[in-house]
Parts: structure tokens; C-alpha cells; sequence
């Protein structure tokens, strides 16, 4: 009778074929059950080693996804410990917009759209800049629009188109033909949509801070401002504060040697705000967000101060939280509801190293009662400036006259009347030219007069604006990557390098300037 192979091959052992009659044989007989010839060794051992090694490579895979945890749903995978998110490719034909200029325009035509507690302050501002016409207002609520209205009056500008009653109002104001550019100033979570409509419907954008909170997102806008050639400017104001364009001014003249370590922050006690039961969209936004919701504002200067893409880039972040506390009572006031699972830490802290090995510091915390403060400290190989709680600096290492140089007095800050006349000396142009009406106008102080003012200067002259959309990616990044690096245990992430390839391209950052 004739063997068949489940006789001969009862436990299913590896099999090799056999050399005379091809029959298939377990790896373990030393003779052929069908033909009688000896099984040669070479064989044998050949499909054993086969055998073993398609199981060890299957157990590599395993162990490698179990150790990585690489995840098909996420846009990041995890190497050595190390997060790596996934960049992109720039399409064929695409470029990049270092340096972009658009067509001047003679005047800025504007279309407003959200017009709540900051927003409001965008055509009171504008009506006072040379060179703009505000063409269109939009907000869900008519009373915001009325309230807009009523700046234009004052100014003596004439009343602007009003779009309101729908959720997306907003889109007309877009397809218009007679806008240059649309500013949004609504809540975060339709920043991405309004920015990318408003471009492919061939307008300029400036959006308010964060631009967005994921990465798909940030490259979402990235390459429609690429394809479509159009600027996508984040509102980041803190840029334009006094004490930060001064002090950028002393670094870029080498007050303070080599910038190492920079600390910025968004410590502000919204409390009170957040617990309001009409306007619940931050702390709603909180609720599923764990990480740094707010960088920008503390990120922004310090960013013109270390040439982030002019020279140097973000390279490896990582972020660690408090527990959550306070946000979960806010929470409970403005939704009468308690819950277990609110996800924002009180007091977030983040930490960027840079290519060139600089660190960045960055704080998040607006829940407790620690006073307003966006920190921003320089530290220099020789100086050190720090603006809260006051302004004061320290240039040089002398030790004054009969102070014991290990004694704590012997590093002090200079005087307040040094600092005074130092500030005064290294005053930054901006400010020399629009310091004082920015006052008058105001807008926290000026800066965002000031904001505004450089924005219609750069597009009524034709200028690359002060900040482009890298600027915009590179300092909303902190808000999805923090949240990142937290879901894994503060792991470090590699922060993607937004210009794809072109940040040294650049030399040093600069304010662009009409001959
Ligand atoms: N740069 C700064 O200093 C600064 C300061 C405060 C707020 N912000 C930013 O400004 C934005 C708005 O904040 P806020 O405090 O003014 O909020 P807010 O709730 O006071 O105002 C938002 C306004 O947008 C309107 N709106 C919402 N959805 C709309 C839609 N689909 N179409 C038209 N209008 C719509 C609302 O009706 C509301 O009037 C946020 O992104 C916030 O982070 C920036």
C-alpha cells in the first residue's frame, strides 16, 4: 500500500521535496517512504534553517509592533523610543514660500469674520491704517457685526456688507471678488476650514492663534498656501510687544553673545472667563485635550530671536503635565457638570531642543491664580533678559566693587535707570515709527496695532509678510505634539521640519522693509 503524505507526515513538520521522485518529506526522515533514496543532509539542514528563519522573522515582526507600538491609525510611529511624525511629500510642480511676495495691492480690502471679544478689535484697528477698506463683516451674532459697524462710524469709513444668520455665512464672504483678504478671529475648531476655503478662493489669510491642533492640519495648510501662492499668517501679536521687538533688536546685535536657552509661557488665570455658561468653546476644546493648548503667544518671539527656519529648526520636543485640578471645577461651572475625565493638565511645560542645540522652555497654565505672565526670558552666552514679572536685564559677568564674588549679590541685574537708557538705545525701529500712535490706538497696549500696521504695509507694498506659514506651523506644532509626547509618557518627539529641506536657505530673520 502507498503511503499518503498525513502517513508519513503525521505532527506536519516541515517538508522538503525529494530529489528523485518529488514527493514532498518531512525534514526529519533520513530516507524517501516512496523511491528508498537517502535524503541528502544539505537538504535537510536547508529546510530546517527555512523554517526557523520564516519563524524568527515573524516573531521580529510581532516583537517589533508590540515594542514600537507603531499604530495604523496614527500619523507617527515610534523608533528607539523616539516619535516620528510623518512628513509629507510636496507635490510635484509645488514650492515653497520662504521668502514669497505677493502683487502689491494700493489698498488692503479686508473681510472680517468673527467679530466676538477679539475680533472686534480688527476693524477698530484697521479703520485707523492708511490704505485698507473694509469691505465685509460676518459673525453668527448680529449684535457683533452692529458693534463693528459703529467703528467704521466713528472713523468716518463707510459701513461694510454684513453676513450673519448661518454657520457657514462665512463662505460668501470668501467668494467675493472684491476681497484681498480674509481675517478670522472665530474659535479654534474652525480656524483650518475658513483658512482653506479663503485661499482656494484666491485670498490672503490671517488667522488667530493656533492656527490649528493636528498635524494633518498644519500640512493641510501649508500646501494649500503653497499650490495656491496665497499668504496664511497666523495673528500672532506677542511678536509685536515693546520689550520683545526691542530685545530681539539687542540679540541681533549680539547684547547677549549667543542665545542658549529662551523661556516663554501663556500663563493667564481665564477662570473667570471659562466659567461663563454662554461661551464654552475653550474649556470644551480642554475637555479632550491633553498638552499645551496655547503656545504660540509664549513660542512666537523667542522663534524670531533663535532664526527658527532662518537658519536653525525645532528638532526634538517633549512635554510633561500637572494633573487636572481646576479645569475640571471650571469645567462643572460653565456645564453644571462634574467629570472624571477632563483631560487638560492645569500647567503643561514643554521643552524644544533645536538643530544649533538651543532649548526652549514653554509653559501653559490658565486655571490657577499664578499672575499673567508669558515669561519670555533670553539667556545668553553674554546676558540675560527677562520680562516678568518686570523687565530687567543683566549684560556682562563684572562682579561690582567689594562684592565677594561667590556671594549672592554678585551677579545682580543692572540698574532700572541703566535698563531705561538701554532700552531707549536699542529701541527697535518698528517702534520708533509707529511706537506711539500703536499706544494710542491700542490693542494690548499697541502690539496688535502694530500687528495689523506691518500686515498692510507688507501687502500694500509687495513685501514677504512677518510671519509665514511656517512661522504659523512651527509655533501651533507644540499643541498636538505636546499631546503626543504626554499620551506616551513625555517620549521625545522629532519635530518635522516644516519647509521640507529649505530652513537654512534663509540667513537670520528680518523685517521687511520698501526701499
Ligand atoms: N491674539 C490674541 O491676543 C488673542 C486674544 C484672545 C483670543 N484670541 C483668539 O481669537 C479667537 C476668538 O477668540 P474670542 O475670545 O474672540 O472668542 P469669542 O467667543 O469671544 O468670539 C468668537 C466669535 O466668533 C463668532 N463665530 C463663531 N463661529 C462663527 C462662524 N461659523 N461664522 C461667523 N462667526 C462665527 C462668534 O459668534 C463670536 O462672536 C480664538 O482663536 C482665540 O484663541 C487671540
Amino acid at each position: 500500500m502507498v503511503a499518503s503524505p498525513k502517513d508519513i507526515n503525521p505532527n506536519n513538520e516541515p517538508t522538503v521535496l525529494c530529489p528523485e521522485c518529488g514527493v514532498p518529506i518531512p525534514v526529519s526522515m533520513e530516507k524517501c517512504p516512496y523511491c528508498g533514496i537517502r535524503m541528502p543532509r544539505g537538504c535537510k539542514m536547508l529546510a530546517i534553517r527555512v523554517a526557523v528563519g520564516i519563524v524568527a522573522l515573524i516573531a521580529a515582526i510581532i516583537a517589533l509592533c508590540l515594542f514600537t507600538r507603531c499604530s495604523s491609525n496614527e500619523p507617527y510611529k515610534i523608533v528607539d523610543g523616539t516619535i516620528i511624525c510623518h512628513t509629507p511629500k510636496r507635490a510635484a510642480g509645488q514650492q515653497d514660500m520662504l521668502g514669497f511676495a505677493a502683487e502689491p495691492l494700493e489698498t488692503v480690502r479686508v473681510g472680517f469674520i468673527g467679530l466676538g471679544s477679539r475680533g472686534k478689535g480688527g476693524p477698530k484697528r484697521w479703520s485707523q491704517i492708511e490704505g485698507t477698506q473694509i469691505v465685509a463683516l460676518c459673525d453668527l451674532k448680529q449684535e457683533c457685526i452692529d458693534k463693528a459697524q459703529e467703528y467704521l462710524d466713528k472713523a468716518g469709513r463707510p459701513r461694510a456688507a454684513e453676513y450673519t444668520g448661518s454657520e457657514d455665512a462665512w463662505k460668501q464672504v470668501c467668494e467675493r471678488d472684491d476681497i484681498d483678504l480674509i481675517y478670522v478671529a472665530t474659535p479654534w475648531a474652525s480656524h483650518v476650514e475658513m483658512a482653506l476655503y479663503a485661499m482656494e478662493c484666491g485670498k490672503h489669510v490671517a488667522v488667530e492663534v493656533p492656527a490649528a491642533f493636528t498635524m494633518e492640519e498644519l500640512w493641510q495648510i501649508i500646501d494649500t498656501s503653497e499650490r495656491t501662492r496665497r499668504h496664511c499668517m497666523m495673528l500672532e501679536n506677542c511678536i509685536y510687544d515693546f520689550f520683545e521687538l526691542t530685545t530681539l533688536n539687542m540679540a541681533q546685535q549680539g547684547l547677549f553673545g549667543e542665545i542658549l536657552h529662551t523661556e516663554g509661557a501663556y500663563i493667564h488665570s481665564l477662570d473667570h472667563s471659562m466659567r461663563r455658561t454662554d461661551r464654552t468653546w475653550r474649556v470644551d476644546h480642554l475637555r479632550n485635550f491633553r498638552g499645551d493648548a496655547y503656545p504660540t503667544h509664549g513660542l512666537g518671539p523667542l522663534c524670531l530671536v533663535l532664526d527658527i527656519h532662518r537658519g536653525d529648526r525645532f528638532k526634538t520636543l517633549v512635554a510633561m503635565d500637572t494633573k487636572c485640578v481646576m479645569g475640571a471645577d471650571i469645567y462643572a461651572s460653565a456645564h453644571g457638570e462634574k467629570l472624571d475625565d477632563f483631560q487638560n493638565g492645569d500647567q503643561t511645560t514643554t521643552l524644544i531642543r533645536t538643530e544649533n542645540g538651543k532649548v526652549i522652555q514653554l509653559h501653559h497654565n490658565i486655571v490657577t491664580p499664578r499672575p499673567y505672565s508669558r515669561d519670555y526670558a533670553l539667556v545668553g552666552t553674554q546676558g540675560y533678559a527677562v520680562k516678568y514679572p518686570i523687565q530687567a536685564f543683566r549684560i556682562g559677568n563684572d562682579v561690582p566693587e567689594g562684592v565677594n564674588p561667590v556671594s549672592l549679590k554678585a551677579h545682580p541685574f543692572m540698574s532700572n535707570e541703566e535698563r531705561d537708557a538701554l532700552l531707549e538705545q536699542y529701541k527697535h525701529p518698528i517702534i520708533k515709527e509707529v511706537g506711539e500712535i500703536a499706544k494710542k490706538v491700542g490693542g494690548h497696549g499697541g502690539m496688535d496695532f502694530i500687528m495689523d500696521y506691518r500686515l498692510v504695509y507688507c501687502l500694500r507694498n509687495g513685501l514677504p509678510l512677518d510671519m509665514d506659514v511656517y512661522d504659523l506651523a512651527e509655533w501651533s506644532c507644540p499643541a498636538p505634539l505636546s499631546s503626543i509626547s504626554i499620551k506616551h509618557g513625555s517620549a521625545p518627539v522629532q519635530v518635522p521640519d516644516f519647509t521640507r529641506g529649505a530652513w537654512k536657505r534663509i540667513k537670520g530673520y528680518e523685517f521687511a522693509y520698501a526701499e
